[in-house]
């Protein structure tokens, strides 16, 4: 049995204020039956690590460099991610790829990196409308996971996966549950092949979940949890998210 993973991908929210409310919340309606983490912006991640404290809930970033270290202004190394306590870090989520051009080689090599100083990489996938439309949803994720399989070789298999279908980001938009169940039983049938991890590996789904159907996507066989944006900035709503896995 895969225990149940939710994170929250806090995106570029928050405020001192606003997140030692959010955090304090969730302190306080946990524990849940699944393991719990928190991706929270740059700045926040100290302050997070503190105000988590004696808690089971997990902390990371939500991008990391592919580079170790050295003249790269502005980006922040897997190695410091590690240094503050980060369990976790998102990588190749659509926003990166599509607002700042991230390539599948890219987003693998900084899986990489992370791996490398013991982050787990939270490697996201998913299609574009377009892409759904046009009969390219499994030939898309398949060619993006690929590029990380390849890259991180035996090591694949200590990832977390997240399903992300673009078009049902931030939109209210959900895959049914057995749209989602679809591309994740083509997700670990990859991972099957490439690591004999592959039973134990968690695949997340993202994309407009919220408390009210989150119950019937972790039900799906190969849904092992979820990546919250909008609805992990509340602690009642995240909370119950975490619940319903
Ligand atoms: O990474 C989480 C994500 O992109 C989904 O966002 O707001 O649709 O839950 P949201």
């Amino acid at each position: 049995m895969r225990r149940k993973l939710v994170v929250g991908n806090w995106k570029m929210h928050g405020s001192r204020a606003a997140n030692a409310q959010l955090l304090a919340g969730l302190k306080e309606a946990g524990p849940w039956n699944a393991d719990v983490a928190v991706c929270v912006p740059f700045p926040y991640i100290a302050e997070t690590a503190l105000a988590l404290t004696g808690s089971a809930i997990a902390y990371g970033a939500q991008d990391c460099s592919a580079h170790e270290q050295g003249a790269y202004t502005g980006e922040v190394s897997s190695a410091m991610l590690s240094d503050i306590g980060c369990r976790y870090v998102i990588v190749g989520h659509s926003e990166r790829r599509s607002y700042h051009a991230e390539s599948d080689q890219l987003v693998a090599d900084k899986a990489k990196a992370a791996l490398a100083h013991g982050v787990t990489p939270i490697v996201c996938v998913g299609e574009t409308r377009a892409e759904r439309e046009a009969g390219q949803t499994e030939s898309v994720v398949k060619r993006q996971l690929a590029a990380v399989i390849h890259t991180l070789g035996h090591c694949c298999g200590e990832m977390v996966v997240a399903y992300e279908p673009v078009w049902a980001i931030g939109t209210g938009l959900t895959a049914t549950p057995a749209q989602a169940q679809a591309v994740h039983a083509v997700l670990r049938a990859q991972l099957h092949a490439a690591t004999d991890r592959s039973g134990v590996m968690r695949i997340l789904y993202g994309g407009s979940v919220k408390a009210d159907n989150a119950a019937e996507l972790f039900a799906q066989a190969d849904i092992d949890g979820g990546l919250i944006g909008g609805a992990s900035l509340k602690a009642g709503g995240f909370s119950a998210i975490c619940r319903a896995a």
